[in-house]
C-alpha cells in the first residue's frame, strides 16, 4: 500500500525530474514544465527560484535602474500582479520588462506599470535626445496577457512577439499627471515647445495568432503598428492622441498577412487608418488587411494614408513591397479636420498594390479629398 510519505516521496521526485527533463523547443522557446508552487516576487532577486513554480505572485517593487525585469515562468503557468512596478530612471536601451513562455495566465489586476516618461521625454523619443529604454514591456509569450496599466512609458510602450496570444484589458496611458510634471501630450521644459512624449507607440506587434482587445491607448505615436506576422486581430479599442492604426512601416523581406482591425475607436490623431511601406524595401508583402465597423474622428492629416514612400509621406513609391488586397467591410467611418486629406493611396505600381481594393464600407467625411496612384480602389464614399 502506498503510504502519504512514500506519495509525497514519489511526487517530489517526479516534479524534480520533470523540472530537470530535456527543453523541447516550441513556438515561445523551450518547454519549461514547472513545479505547482506559489513563488513570489518582490524584488528582481526572487525571480529565478519564483520562475520554477506554475503559480507566480508579483507584489509592488522599484526595479533598479539600468536593469531588465525578465520573467521566464513554465508552461502553463498564471502569474498575477499585487501591487504596481515602478522601473528606475536611466538613460539606457532597455527594455524595462519581458515576459516570455507557453500558455501563459498573466492578469495585472489592473496594477500599474509605472515607466516615469517624465523624467526622460525631450520631444524627442529614439530620435535623439537622451537615451529612453524601448519598449516598456515585451511580450513574447503565448497565452493571456490582461489587467494592466502602463503609464508614461519613456519611448515605445509594448512591444509583442509572441505566438498563440490575446492580449486584453490594457491601458496605456502616456498622459498620466503625476504630480507636478506635464503629461506626454504637452510640451516640456526639454522640448522646445512640441509634445513632450514621442515614438510612444502603443502595440508594436511581430507575431503570429495574436488578439489585443478591449484595451486604451493614449500616447504620441501609433497605437498599433504591425510590423511583421499573419493572423492579427485589433478589435475594440479605444486610441487618442496619437498617429492612428498603423501595418508598417514594413522593411525588406518581411511578411504580414491576415489582418483585421475591427470595431475600434480613435479620436485625435494625426492619422487614422494607415499602411506604410519603406520606398527601398524588398522582397516583403502584405496581405488579406481587412477594416470593418471602425469609428475615428477628428483625424488632422490623413484619413486612411496607404503609402509605399515611407519614410516619405506621398513621396516616391517604391514597389518592393506588394500590397495584396485591402477591404473596408461593414460601416467604417471616418471625420478629417479641415487641412486633413480623406483617403490617399500612393502605390509605386500597378504590380505592387494587387488583389481586390474594396473600399466599400468607407466613408469619410470634412477635408479634401486625397490622391489614389496605382491601386485599383473601388466603391467607398469619400
Ligand atoms: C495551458 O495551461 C493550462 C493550465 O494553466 C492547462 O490546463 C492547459 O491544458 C494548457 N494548454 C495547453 C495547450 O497546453
Ligand atoms: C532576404 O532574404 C533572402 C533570401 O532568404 C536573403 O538572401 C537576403 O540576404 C535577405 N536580405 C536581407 C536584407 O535580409
Amino acid at each position: 500500500m502506498l503510504t502519504l510519505a512514500t506519495l509525497t516521496a514519489t511526487l517530489l521526485l517526479a516534479s524534480s525530474v520533470a523540472a530537470a527533463s530535456t527543453e523541447i523547443p516550441t513556438l515561445n522557446g523551450p518547454r519549461k514544465i514547472g513545479k505547482r508552487c506559489t513563488g513570489s516576487i518582490t524584488s528582481l532577486a526572487d525571480v529565478a527560484a519564483a520562475e520554477l513554480c506554475t503559480t507566480i505572485v508579483i507584489g509592488g517593487f522599484t526595479v533598479p535602474a539600468g536593469q531588465t525585469f525578465t520573467l521566464s515562468p513554465p508552461d502553463g503557468a498564471s502569474v498575477s500582479l499585487t501591487g504596481a512596478i515602478t522601473f528606475g530612471f536611466a538613460n539606457w536601451a532597455g527594455p524595462l520588462m519581458v515576459v516570455t513562455g507557453n500558455n501563459i495566465t498573466f492578469n495585472g489586476n489592473g496594477h500599474e506599470l509605472v515607466g516615469q516618461g517624465p523624467l526622460y521625454w525631450d520631444g524627442l523619443g529614439g530620435n535623439g535626445g537622451v537615451v529612453k529604454p524601448a519598449p516598456l514591456l515585451r511580450i513574447n509569450m503565448g497565452g493571456s496577457f490582461t489587467n494592466i496599466k502602463v503609464s508614461n512609458s519613456p519611448a515605445r510602450a509594448i512591444a509583442i512577439g509572441g505566438n498563440s496570444l490575446t492580449v486584453s484589458g490594457i491601458n496605456i496611458d502616456n498622459c498620466e499627471f503625476p504630480g507636478y510634471f506635464p503629461a506626454g501630450d504637452a510640451p516640456n521644459s526639454k522640448s522646445n515647445g512640441a509634445a513632450a512624449g514621442h515614438n510612444t507607440d502603443g502595440f508594436d506587434v511581430s507575431a503570429h495568432d495574436v488578439t489585443i482587445s478591449g484595451s486604451t491607448i493614449k500616447n504620441q505615436d501609433d497605437c498599433l503598428a504591425i510590423n511583421r506576422g499573419t493572423n492579427i486581430v485589433f478589435t475594440g479599442n479605444t486610441c487618442s492622441g496619437g498617429h492612428g492604426i498603423s501595418v508598417g512601416s514594413i522593411n525588406t523581406n518581411t511578411t504580414v498577412s491576415g489582418v483585421q482591425i475591427t470595431g475600434n475607436t480613435v479620436t485625435a490623431s494625426t492619422n487614422g487608418l494607415r499602411i506604410k511601406t519603406d520606398a527601398v524595401a524588398t522582397g516583403s508583402l502584405v496581405s488579406n488587411v481587412v477594416y470593418s465597423n471602425n469609428k475615428l474622428s477628428g483625424i488632422t492629416q490623413f484619413g486612411v494614408l496607404i503609402d509605399q514612400s515611407y519614410p516619405s509621406t506621398l513621396g516616391t513609391p517604391g514597389t518592393g513591397v506588394v500590397i495584396n488586397t485591402v477591404t473596408f467591410s461593414g460601416t467604417n467611418t471616418i471625420a478629417v479636420g479641415s487641412a486633413a486629406q480623406r483617403v490617399s493611396v500612393n502605390c509605386g505600381s500597378t504590380s505592387s498594390c494587387t488583389g481586390a481594393w474594396n473600399f466599400g464600407g468607407l466613408t469619410v467625411t470634412g477635408g479634401t479629398a486625397g490622391v489614389i496612384k496605382n491601386a485599383p480602389v473601388n466603391g467607398g464614399s469619400f
